[in-house]
C-alpha cells in the first residue's frame, strides 16, 4: 500500500542551517499494516510523514501509494489518498461550522455533491453512530459549533473526518500529545477501533513508548533520518520498553535512548 524508496531530504542546503532530515529512508507497508513510529526529537519522524503527504518534494527517492507513483504529485493531489491528524487540535476542523457540517464536508471530499444540498436524515444517523464510538458525548451536540469543543473532542472529530472516506493511508503525527491523559486514552482507543474496523494502513508517530508497543502490528524507531529499528510480528507482541532501549543501543551504538525517548 505504501512504498517509500531511498528518500533523502535536506533542508536549507548550502547554508549554515543545512540539515539532512531524511537520510535514505526506505519503508514498505502492506495493506492494513498499523505501524507505530518512535524516535527522539529531530529524528525525522514528522519529515517522513510530510514526505509521504507531499508537503514539499523529496530530494531523491520515490513514493508509491496503492501502486500509484505519487513522487511528483503535489500535496493537494495526494490528499485524496491520505487522511492526516496532527498534534494541534486547532487544525483539521472548521471552528465556525457545526459538528455535523464538518462531518458532512469530510464525507463529500472528492465528490461533486456539496454541502448546499443539505445533510440528509440518513447521514445524520450515520454521523451519530460514528460519534457514539468516540465516547465523548458528541452525538448529543451535533449542531454545536466545533470552536466550542475541547481540544480532545476536536482531535477525536478530526480523526473521524480523516477516516470517513476510507483513505489508502492514515498518517497520525502525535495526535494525542496535546491532550490530557484520560482524553488521550479515549482518542487512542477510538484510533484503534477505526483502524481495525476499516483495516486502514496507518503510520502513527508517538513519543510514548508504551503506546507504540501496545498498538499496531509493527514498530519502527527513527534515528538521524533513518529507520534504525523495525520490529513486527511475534517479536513486536512480546516487546517491552527495556527490550526497545537495548535494541536501540545495539542498532545505533548510542545510549541516548533513555533521556531522549523516555523523558523527551
Ligand atoms: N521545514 C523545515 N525547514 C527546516 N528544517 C526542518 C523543517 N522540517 C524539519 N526540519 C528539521 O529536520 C529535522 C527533523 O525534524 P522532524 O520534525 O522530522 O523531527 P521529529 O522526529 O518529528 O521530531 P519531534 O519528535 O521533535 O517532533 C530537525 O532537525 C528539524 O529541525
Ligand atoms: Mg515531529
Amino acid at each position: 500500500m505504501l512504498k517509500i524508496e531511498s528518500i533523502y531530504k535536506t533542508f536549507n542546503a548550502g547554508t549554515v542551517n543545512e540539515k539532512t532530515a531524511l537520510n535514505g529512508v526506505s519503508l514498505h507497508l502492506k495493506e492494513g499494516d498499523f505501524v507505530t513510529v518512535i524516535g527522539g526529537n529531530g529524528a525525522g519522524k514528522s519529515t517522513l510523514l510530510n514526505a509521504v503527504a507531499g508537503v514539499w518534494p523529496a530530494d531523491e527517492g520515490t513514493i508509491t501509494i496503492g501502486g500509484v507513483d505519487v513522487t511528483r504529485l503535489p500535496e493537494h493531489k495526494r490528499a485524496r489518498y491520505i487522511g492526516r491528524v496532527f498534534q494541534d487540535p486547532m487544525m483539521g476542523t472548521a471552528a465556525t461550522m457545526q459538528i455535523e457540517e464538518n462531518l458532512a464536508l469530510a464525507a463529500r471530499r472528492g465528490k461533486r455533491r456539496f454541502l448546499g444540498a443539505g445533510i440528509t436524515k440518513a447521514e445524520r444517523e450515520e454521523y451519530r453512530e460514528m460519534l457514539k464510538l468516540l465516547d465523548l458525548g458528541l452525538e448529543d451536540r451535533m449542531t454545536s459549533k466545533v470552536g466550542l469543543l475541547s481540544g480532545g473532542q476536536r482531535q477525536a472529530l478530526t480523526l473521524l473526518m480523516a477516516s470517513l472516506v476510507k483513505p489508502k493511508l492514515l498518517l497520525l503525527d502525535e495526535h494525542t500529545a496535546a491532550l490530557d491523559p484520560k482524553t488521550a486514552a479515549k482518542v487512542l482507543a477510538a484510533t484503534e477501533t477505526i483502524v481495525q474496523r476499516d483495516h486502514l494502513t496507518t503510520l502513527m508517530i508517538t513519543h510514548n513508548m508504551r503506546d507504540a508497543i501496545a498498538h499496531g502490528n509493527r514498530l519502527i524507531m527513527m534515528y538521524e533520518g533513518r529507520v534504525a529499528l523495525d520490529i513486527s510480528g511475534e517479536e513486536k507482541k512480546k516487546l517491552t520498553v527495556e527490550d526497545l532501549l537495548a535494541k536501540f543501543g545495539q542498532a545505533t551504538g548510542s545510549d541516548e535512548a533513555d533521556d531522549k525517548l523516555l523523558l523527551g
